[in-house]
């Protein structure tokens, strides 16, 4: 068991197995979210350009599915243990969904973009777009230029995720990485736990499944986020 203080330096990275108990699909279980949909077809800029129809109604459906779901409680222990370390605590996720946010989780990174969003190719302008409206029409035009279809402000395959170079900068610096409900298949995500290691960090993983990267954590608890993650707040805090 990690011994973390208000002094210690805490990165965690969550992926999709932290919003399972809240109902949301993740990409690699047998029924997860890709077992409908071949990721080339949904997730990539080629997609984009050659059927945004396909892929506007895929990311419509998960935007409204946003409206039907709530944190849960893994994502409330995270905003507990974010309050006990302040500025010494950074969350950053693969996860597209708000729940983190709508948590109440502050310093937070969502290295692969958000269903809330939208942003503009012409422009770069990015629109916060989750009313009734916007989730029913066809596509979102841009408001600050003519441009008639917004793209989903989500990082697809082959694009380059959000903010890494302050991704790398706190993996570096921190005393204690925490990998939570993901598989640890898709880079540089996957990566940055190499790094932590590199750089001394002790390295924990809570997760349904042994990840791939098994391996490269000094401690391991397998089960649910959500009943795991609760006590192993509480037991750093109430020391
Ligand atoms: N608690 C903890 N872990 C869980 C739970 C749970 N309740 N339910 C599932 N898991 C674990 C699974 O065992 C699995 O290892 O969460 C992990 C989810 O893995 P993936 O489905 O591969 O999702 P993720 O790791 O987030 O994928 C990373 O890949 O498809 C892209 O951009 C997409 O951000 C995504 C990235």
């Amino acid at each position: 068991m990690v011994a973390i203080t208000r002094n210690s330096k805490v990165v965690v990275l969550t992926g999709a197995g932290i919003s399972a108990e809240s109902g949301i699909r993740t990409f690699r279980a047998s029924d997860g979210l890709w077992e409908n949909h071949a990721i080339e077809d949904v997730a990539t800029p080629q997609a984009w350009e050659r059927n945004p129809q396909v892929v506007w109604e895929f990311y419509q459906g998960r935007r409204r599915q946003l409206r039907e779901v709530e944190p849960n409680t893994a994502h409330l222990a995270l905003v507990e243990l974010e309050q006990y370390l302040g500025e010494n605590f950074l969350l950053i996720t693969q996860n597209v969904d708000n729940l983190h946010g709508r948590a109440g989780s502050k310093n937070l990174i969502h290295m692969h973009g958000e269903l809330a969003l939208l942003r503009c190719e012409t422009c770069l302008s990015v629109f916060e777009m989750m009313d009734d409206v916007h989730l029913e029409s066809d596509y979102v035009a841009c408001q600050e230029c003519d441009n008639p279809r917004l793209r989903p402000h989500i990082v697809w395959f082959h694009e380059m995720p959000f903010q890494m170079p302050e991704i790398y900068a706190a993996v570096e610096d921190c005393d204690v990485f925490i990998t939570i409900g993901t598989s640890g298949h898709v880079y540089p995500a996957a990566g940055l736990i190499d790094v932590a290691k590199s750089c001394g960090a002790h390295c924990v993983g809570i997760n349904l499944d042994a990840p791939v990267n098994l391996q490269q954590h000094d401690e391991f608890h397998q089960g649910k986020a959500g009943e795991l993650l609760p006590n192993f707040v509480t037991n750093i805090i109430k020391k």
